[in-house]
């Protein structure tokens, strides 16, 4: 076979996937700190992308806990174990990072009535903005149905317990970061 074939080849069978594009959704939110509800929503829809990317919203006009950095570590410590899952921030607009990741799918969470009223609404506008991309829904663990970073927060303030909310690299930063506040 000579030299042009052979790559000619290559190029029709490029590992069986030829044609087929990677299936890329982004899951956006602030993460102040990741919980177990946003582990939750991660771990099932990294099951249904090739890849899924965590982006963190560099948000200005709500005033974190935790820097855009702190938010990116602490995501990227516990999905390790999730080779499909990277971790990013943003401040742009959703359906623009989303192109630039060549992705077409946003993923969202949805706790409750209140959570799907706010989640239509940035859907219909993400989908004004650019309609050929989707936003898919994943219901709530029923288990963590009523969790949030703000009730995180809120809880850890007041040195309460908040081992079954999120994981431990969470919780020991969250304690380091309430004890420096004070000092
Ligand atoms: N426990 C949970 N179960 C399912 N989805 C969740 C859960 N917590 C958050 N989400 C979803 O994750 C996305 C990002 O949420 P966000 O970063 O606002 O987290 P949050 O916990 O609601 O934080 P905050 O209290 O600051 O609003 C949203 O779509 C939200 O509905
Ligand atoms: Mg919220």
């Amino acid at each position: 076979m000579n030299n042009d074939n052979g790559q000619a080849n290559e190029a029709l069978s490029s590992g069986g996937n030829a044609g087929k594009k990677e299936r890329v959704a982004v899951y956006p939110g602030s993460f102040d700190p990741v919980t177990f509800g946003h582990l939750d929503i991660i771990r099932r829809s990294a099951r249904q992308f090739d890849r899924l990317v965590v982006a963190v919203l560099n948000n200005t006009s709500k005033s974190p806990m935790f820097t855009v950095e702190e938010r990116k570590e602490l995501l990227a410590e516990v999905t390790k174990d999730l080779p499909n899952v990277e971790i990013d921030s943003f401040r742009d607009l959703t359906v623009r990072l989303v192109k630039s990741k060549d992705g077409d799918v946003i993923i969202r969470g949805i706790r409750s009535v209140t959570d799907f009223e706010y989640e239509l609404q940035l859907a219909s506008t993400n989908h004004l903005l650019d309609p050929e991309i989707d936003t898919m829904f994943m219901m709530t663990n029923p288990k963590y149905s009523y969790l949030s970073s703000s009730i995180v927060k809120e809880i850890a303030m007041f040195h309460g317990e908040v081992t079954e909310l999120v994981p431990p690299e969470v919780e020991s930063r969250l304690k380091a970061k309430i004890e420096a506040r004070k000092g």
